[in-house]
């Protein structure tokens, strides 16, 4: 529930009784919730990314501060919050919600998450959104939208979703009052080994975390700056994990020198975490030849390069896309990695092939729905047959790339099972390694031997990291 947007809104008062009528004068323009609006907008009606659009609107209304802090709650809770809001609405109109114009119905959106979501008084909810419709030229619903509005108001958040969940399942109760789709609050509890008609106290805090910000991390590429030079440059902590980690409090990572010179980088302590395991998993004989499968854009080849260079390896990064390889390039610029374009199922092998592989396979990025606003409604169950094919057959190109004893690390930022257990499960012609001992000092990584981050436990992306060695 916001703590941020409790503020009175800016508006006329009401009209003095008692005097002749007066022309209705137009509320000012409130910049804050326009802006929330047209990003509800763009992601609605133009499958913009929120964390990539936001940005632009804000310096087009000119916001910072308060004003910015209540565009972003506003924008950023109602998409996250969009699928139960919908139910909600559904469940307070005469028609189906495809029948309701694509604007107006982002406009009962936002004003759903206002009353239901915020401390933003109710009045003051129903109000804003009607002044918003008139100055979005939707003028023409205000009569509607108020009255939506005001049926939704008469419950709140739990009263609505209680109504809601009457003889559901605890996993759509879970799912309903969480804002998740209910196939990723089964793969959460699939995951987490949570019997999904239990309490699912574990499942709830996954899913809760999903909602927070999540704190910058910085990685301090060994060879280019210590990790005491940029804790003392950026003002960040120490990261719990990796001994590369720093992890800022706020403010804009850019502004750190540091960064902007590419002695450091921004990268999640898991990610981090992860390629350190592809350096350090045991191996004998050989290491010297290190080979990042998909790579763009980049933040895990660069890491390893650094690593390399310290080991007297070098890197090859293959990716598919070639605006994504240009971003391996130049991630990788102060390093001497060879950079390959191409679909990894089909990359040549290497003459005595590989001696560590990773694959940071394509996957649905559910591990990281704390990042990507309108994540957890675009994605759809039905993608992730495709995406476990996909990544069935990048592993066994890894496979087929690294040499009989080497390693492959099997990495994806999301913690559903069909990604994850079940690909590494069919994998052939090689043994799983224990990968918690790849993680020394990280706790609560499960009973292994393939290692599953959490933002809850671990305040990382959920990725999840198997180490395979070719027999
Ligand atoms: C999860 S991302 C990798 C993230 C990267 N390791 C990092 O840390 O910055 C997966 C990448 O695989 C690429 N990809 C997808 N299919 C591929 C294929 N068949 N062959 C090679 N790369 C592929 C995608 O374009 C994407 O850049």
């Amino acid at each position: 529930m916001s703590r941020l947007a409790d503020r009175p809104p800016r508006r006329t008062g009401p009209p003095r009784r008692n005097r002749p009528a007066q022309p209705r004068r137009p509320a000012p323009v409130d910049h804050a919730r326009l802006a929330a609006y047209q990003l509800l907008r763009a992601v609605s009606a133009e499958d913009a990314y929120a964390n990539l659009a936001l940005p632009a609107l804000l310096a087009e209304h000119g916001l910072g501060g308060r004003d910015a802090a209540l565009a972003t709650e506003l924008g950023y809770g109602t998409v996250r919050a969009a699928g139960t809001l919908d139910e909600v609405i559904a469940g307070c109109v005469d028609r189906p919600l495809a029948d309701v114009e694509p604007a107006v119905l982002d406009l009962l959106r936002l004003g759903t998450y206002q009353l239901l979501r915020t401390r933003i008084p109710r009045h003051a909810a129903v109000a804003t959104t009607v002044d918003l419709a008139r100055t979005t030229d939707n003028g023409r619903a205000a009569g509607f939208l108020n009255a939506v509005l005001r049926k939704i108001a008469v419950d709140d958040w739990q009263g609505w979703t209680d109504r809601l969940a009457v003889g559901a399942s605890p996993l759509r109760a879970l799912a309903l009052r969480s804002a998740h789709p209910e196939w990723v609050a089964a793969a959460f509890a699939d995951a987490l080994g949570e019997d999904p008609s239990g309490d699912l106290a574990e499942t709830r805090a996954a899913l809760q975390a999903d909602d927070e910000r999540p704190q910058t991390h910085l990685v301090a590429w060994p060879g280019r700056i210590t990790r005491e030079d940029l804790l003392a440059a950026s003002g960040g902590a120490t990261g719990p994990y990796s001994p590369f980690a720093v992890r800022m409090s706020g403010g804009d990572p850019a502004a750190v020198a540091a960064v902007r010179e590419r002695r450091a980088g921004v990268q999640d302590e898991g990610s981090q975490l992860c390629a350190l395991a592809t350096a350090n998993a045991p191996l004998s004989g050989r290491d010297e030849r290190w080979l990042d499968l998909c790579a763009g854009p980049g933040g895990k080849t660069a890491l390893l390069a650094a690593l390399a260079v310290e080991r007297g390896a070098r890197v090859t990064a293959n990716e598919l896309h070639p605006h994504r390889a240009e971003l391996v390039r130049k991630a990788t610029a102060p390093w001497d990695v060879e950079i390959r374009e191409g679909d990894a199922r089909s990359l040549p092998e290497l003459d005595g092939g590989y001696d560590r592989v990773l694959l940071d396979a394509p996957c649905t990025g559910l591990g990281a729905l704390r990042r990507r606003p309108e994540a957890r409604w675009r994605r759809r169950t039905e993608d992730v047959p495709e995406l476990a094919a996909l990544q069935a057959e990048l592993l066994a190109a890894a496979l087929r790339l690294v040499r009989p004893g080497g390693v492959v690390a099997y990495v994806t930022c999301s913690p559903h099972p069909a990604e994850t257990a079940a690909v590494v499960a069919a994998a052939s012609g090689a043994e799983l390694l224990d990968a918690r001992a790849a993680f020394p000092g990280v706790d609560a990584l499960g009973p292994g031997p393939t290692v599953q981050l959490w933002p809850h436990r671990h305040g990382t992306d959920a990725m999840f990291c198997a180490l395979l060695r070719k027999r």
